[in-house]
């Protein structure tokens, strides 16, 4: 493995030094520097410069006073955005099954805020649109176990192998439902209102229509006094790694244009609708609204 001796460098040089070395091998290399100049950057600014050249940060190597941080280029190939759409893109062969966001702090703690933030508990039935296999439902579970039996759970996926999948895993729930339909077809249904909803990565999906779903989903689905939480993926799922900012259809680096201008539209018609709207997380942004019209 190559090392980049990097001692005394400003950040800008050690930016040089990994450009000029992935132009030319795009193989692991190890920056190597002094434990007292690792720890004035500080470790995130170095995950964050993993992130910036689609890197793996691999745990480092103490040799005397200086430190070897390593790192791996990923395999960009190795990723669902790339794979072809059908109701299966998320179904449990497919590589998005693979990834593993409760492993992520980045996600796990903003849903856990924005629950919170939204009063999970005092609701009595909660509907998610796109819940794969039902990890939204299962955190709730895990934060809430005293609540979590006397609410009722609806999720909703048109992927039939990931439908099978949570309802596998909530068979011993009777206050948990799965319904393998198009978020299109949500009428045919008959579900009635409920006073949460939750939807995280799935309404800027290419078969919805971000706009017109969400009106329908609030003048339709919810109580006077419910409240919406939306996941917004600001970030790309690569080799495994969850790397910020947001994908972008034919741009090969990230682009926050699209989740800004749709952030904006649901945070507007949300407020026009009588919503108190915050915006949090990072790389999941996350939109809780909670009504302030009366029951
Ligand atoms: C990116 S995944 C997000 C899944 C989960 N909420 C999460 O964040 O891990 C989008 C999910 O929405 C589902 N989906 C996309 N469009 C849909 C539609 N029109 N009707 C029903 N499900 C849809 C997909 O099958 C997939 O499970």
């Amino acid at each position: 493995m190559k090392t980049l001796n990097v001692q005394n460098c400003s950040l800008l040089e050690i930016i040089k030094k990994v450009e000029e070395h992935l132009s030319s091998h795009k193989e692991s290399f190890a920056l190597k520097l002094t434990l007292s100049e690792v720890e004035s950057f500080g470790y995130a600014s170095f995950i964050d410069l993993a992130q910036n050249f689609l890197l793996r940060f691999k745990t480092p190597q103490v040799e005397g006073e200086y430190i070897n941080l390593l790192f791996e280029p990923l395999n960009s190939n190795n990723s669902f955005h790339t794979q072809s759409n059908s109701s299966e893109k998320y179904g449990i062969k497919s590589s998005f099954f693979q990834i593993q966001k409760e492993k992520k702090f980045s996600f796990l703690y903003y849903y856990k805020e924005a629950l919170k933030h939204a009063k999970v508990t005092v609701r009595k039935r909660i509907l998610n649109l796109g819940i794969n296999r039902g990890d939204e439902f299962k955190h709730i579970q895990k934060l809430y176990p005293n609540h979590f039996n006397s609410q009722e759970f609806v999720g909703i996926d048109f992927s039939a192998s990931a439908i099978d999948y949570a309802q596998k895993s909530f068979k011993k729930k009777k206050n948990c439902h799965f319904y393998c339909e198009d978020i299109n077809n949500l009428d045919s249904l008959n579900l009635g209102r409920f006073d949460m909803l939750i939807s995280i990565g799935t309404l800027q999906s290419s078969t919805l229509n971000l706009k017109t779903t969400l009106m329908h989903l609030v003048q339709n689905y919810l109580t006077k006094d419910g409240a919406i939480i939306l996941g917004f993926p600001n970030c790309r799922w690569i080799d495994g790694e969850m790397i910020y900012g947001a994908r972008v259809p034919n741009y090969n680096f990230s682009e926050l244009g699209t989740v800004i201008k749709d952030i904006y539209f649901c945070k507007k018609y949300l407020q026009q609708k009588k919503f108190r709207v915050t915006i949090t997380g990072k790389d999941y942004l996350f939109l809780t609204a909670t009504s302030i019209r009366k029951a």
